[in-house]
């Protein structure tokens, strides 16, 4: 079978995501299947060129993984003419100036979310892509997951009746630093260095929202920095200056109420780490990263409120298993499977920068409408 190779330049591969994520679970694993599959029957083929800060790491990164192709320096990886895909991992701030350089080498660009830290700089890059005629694309694993794709299954067929609201509940405790190591980075928690769980999470909430039920019209928040001091990778204790909870409202098209709940200072009792509660007229589901329950309205109980007897229904047992009826691969190489299809065979991928930019604009508004105490509407972008 003959092979199609492309090479990849993965910025910022180093990181929690460029490398669990998008390095060896999607792209290692599709060489490791042999290779993607493209419309002529030929093996789409990554070659992966490594970008990074750190030589050691990179170096070493590569002989872990029997790469060869690795460097420093961006600019000399974007030159390759056996490049044609960008790809950005780093810290969001870094964005913007790598994926303009990369639209400015030809390259088809792919990157992880926020795609810009502003949504007019988002808007341009996707003006700037388009100009270019690359291809573009970001990442919006969360669609993708099991959990949701049972959801979305309800949803297509027609489990709900009409769907009147949406009760997500998505994090968990991230220790401070001082007597147990943070598990994320520090960055998160300082504004300056472009964290924050709004600017976060909400490019996730946006697309989930959109592409599961309808486009919100509106979004209202109450955000807060429950955690005010950390400690940091190197032991140094420093003020967290950024949002690490949001309380989130957003209205939908069609009347849908959408209540999300983001925190990284809550501890989790749930079955998943983020879990979304639907209620429609005629069944309700509750949705995590891999599992999906659901009450039909034959089915559903009828409690009395009475504080003064104890609890008389068994309330979670009441609730049935969606089957998985499929299998589910990771869900960001199931994305990058789609984007490298897109560049090969120009197969549809609906996740562009336009879908991104969106995601940047529902952030940037609900930290306004935070700041600010108020509803705000959230008109059409201009692309
Ligand atoms: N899709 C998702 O579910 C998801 C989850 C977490 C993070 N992310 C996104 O992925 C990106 C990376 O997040 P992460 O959690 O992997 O972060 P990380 O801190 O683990 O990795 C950041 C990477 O950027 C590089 N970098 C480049 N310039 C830098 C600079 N000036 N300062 C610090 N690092 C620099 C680092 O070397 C590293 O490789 C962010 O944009 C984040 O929003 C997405």
């Amino acid at each position: 079978m003959s092979r199609i190779p492309i090479g990849i330049v993965l910025n910022g591969v180093t990181g929690r995501m460029g490398y669990r994520q998008h390095l060896v679970r999607s792209l290692l694993a599709i060489r490791e299947a042999g290779g993607l599959p493209s419309r002529d029957g030929s093996l789409i083929w990554p070659e992966p060129v490594l970008v990074g800060r750190n030589a050691d790491k990179l170096a070493q990164m590569a002989q872990q993984h029997g790469l060869t192709e690795w460097t420093t320096d961006l600019g000399a990886a974007l030159a390759r003419p056996d490049v044609q895909i960008y790809f950005d991992a780093q810290v969001t701030q870094q964005r913007e100036k790598a994926i303009r350089a990369a639209i400015d080498a030809g390259k088809h660009v792919y990157t992880e979310k926020p795609l810009a830290e502003d949504t007019d700089a988002a808007v341009a890059l996707c003006r700037a892509a388009r100009a270019a005629g690359v291809k573009h694309g970001v990442v919006q694993d969360k669609l993708f997951l099991p959990g949701l794709r049972k959801l979305k299954r309800l949803i297509d067929g027609g489990f709900f009746g009409r769907i009147l609201s949406v009760r997500g509940e998505f994090g968990y405790w991230v220790f401070e630093g001082d007597w147990q190591a943070a598990q994320r980075p520090s960055w998160n928690y300082r504004t300056a260095d472009g964290g924050g769980i709004v600017v976060d999470m909400f490019p996730h909430w946006q697309y989930v929202l959109e592409q599961l039920f309808a486009p919100i019209r509106s979004v209202q928040a109450t955000v807060a920095t429950h955690i005010q001091s950390r400690v940091d990778e190197l032991g140094q204790q420093y003020d967290a200056t950024a949002d690490d909870a949001a309380y989130g409202t957003f209205e939908l098209e069609g009347g849908i109420v959408a209540q999300i709940n983001s925190s990284w200072a809550v501890r989790v009792r749930r079955d998943e780490l983020v879990e979304f509660q639907v209620d429609g007229t005629h069944g309700s589901a509750v949705a995590g990263l891999r599992e999906c329950h659901v009450q039909h309205r034959g089915t559903t109980p009828k409690p009395v409120w009475n504080p003064d007897l104890p609890v008389t229904e068994p309330f979670r047992a009441q609730w049935q298993a969606v089957p998985d009826n499929e299998p589910f691969d990771n869900g960001f190489k199931v994305q990058w499977e789609l984007f490298l299809r897109h560049v090969v065979d120009g197969a549809d991928f609906p996740w562009d920068f336009a879908a991104g930019a969106r995601g940047v604009q529902l952030a940037e508004l609900g930290l306004q409408a935070a700041r600010e105490g108020r509803r705000i509407e959230i008109p059409a972008l201009d692309l």
